[in-house]
């Protein structure tokens, strides 16, 4: 009997829809073509939900998201939606409460797309991000006193636990022996100024790298990164930081490989449930113009198959996305493609086979 997968979808807000189906449209061709199943449950979570019921994330959703093989999903954030209600209560409440301690993010450029830097190439981008996904700033540890008035306190508290910490290093070792390209893993802090919890991060990194004497280490600064990654990308092979400065290296990182039209990430927890997304949010001005690239979903749909062991059928994705980027389409922003959200997944699909 074949294996069935049993995938939660959450489509989410703005062109997240759209990009979903596109992704769910590919992932259906390459489960006939590979012999397993999957089983999407659709969840209609997100701004317009919240706007009716004034529900986020009800805690039976989140019970049957717990038993899920993997969640799919598309964007988060609405223009009617005051900032944070979403971003905590749904997306940051499913990272947290799913113990999806890892954000794994290529930054990688493949043959034919653009890239804004002068100079470089596909030999030269390619390399992944880990971020720690759990602590951090996004901890939500601080408070507020004598709120609106002249003497008003702000504090917002980075949480650094030798476990999270652990863990999320511990990970980036392995993924990096296991990638096996440059075997050099660099560690993005700021051990100059944030003495306690970077310290932590040093320290915790040169013990566990006495266990992979095969893996070459490397430290910079975050402000320093941000400069390599723009002059010489071709520097880094795996790069693990902290929650705020993985999330501001990866806007920059989707960036250097293309735009946010193909940059993809997972939330991943390696003994429980992960999920996946096109990391460039719901851009509300290109929603429902069928203009929106659906390239990024459809490599999440690539890295959730990969995560799910059907490491053959998530390879025979990234092919078909690598001939789309090489033959088809040639600028990868909404709207300049050249072809429709659907044109663009049905590229993809019509390349799976070949
Ligand atoms: C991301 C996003 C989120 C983050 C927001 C929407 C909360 O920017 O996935 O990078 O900051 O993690
Ligand atoms: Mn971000």
């Amino acid at each position: 009997m074949s294996k069935t997968y049993k995938i939660a979808v959450i489509p989410g807000d703005g062109t997240g829809p759209e990009v979903v189906r596109e992704g769910i449209k590919v992932l259906e061709a390459v489960s006939k073509s590979d012999g397993f199943k999957l089983e999407f449950i659709h969840y209609d979570l997100g701004g317009d939900r919240y706007l009716k019921t004034g529900e986020v994330l009800p805690d039976s959703v989140l019970d049957e998201l717990r038993k899920v093989d993997a969640i799919y999903l598309g964007a988060i954030g609405h223009p009617d939606v005051k900032p944070g209600i979403l971003e905590k209560g749904l997306l940051l409440k499913l990272r947290f409460s799913l113990d999806q301690y890892i954000n794994l993010r290529p930054v990688i450029l493949y043959p034919g797309v653009n890239t804004p830097l002068k100079d470089k190439g596909p030999e030269d981008i390619n390399f992944v991000v880990i971020r720690e996904n759990s602590e951090g700033l996004y901890a939500g540890a601080g408070g507020v006193l004598r709120k609106g008035t002249p003497d008003e306190v702000a504090i917002q508290e980075s949480i650094n636990t030798r476990k999270g910490v652990e863990r999320c290093i511990r990970y980036a070792f392995e993924y990096c022996r296991k990638r096996n390209q440059k075997k050099k893993l660099t560690l993005c802090g700021k051990t100059n100024v944030l003495t306690y919890a970077f310290d932590l991060w040093e320290r915790t990194f040169y013990e566990v790298a006495r266990e992979y004497p095969d893996i070459e280490t490397d430290y910079a600064h975050v402000d320093a990164i941000c400069m390599w990654m723009v002059k010489n990308p071709e520097w880094f092979d795996v790069i693990v930081t902290d929650n705020m400065f993985g999330d501001i290296i990866t806007d920059l990182g989707a960036m250097i490989q293309g735009g946010m039209g193909i940059a993809a990430g997972g939330n991943i927890n390696p003994e429980g449930v992960s999920m996946f997304e096109p990391i460039g949010g719901s851009a509300p001005k290109y929603t429902g113009k069928n203009i929106i690239n659906p390239l990024a979903a459809i490599a999440a749909a690539q890295m959730m198959l990969d995560t799910l062991g059907e490491e053959k059928a998530a390879s025979k994705i990234e092919e078909a996305i690598k001939k789309v980027v090489a033959n088809d389409v040639k600028d990868l922003s909404a709207g300049k493609m050249g072809y429709s959200t659907s044109e663009v997944g049905d590229l993809v699909v019509k390349y799976l086979g070949s």
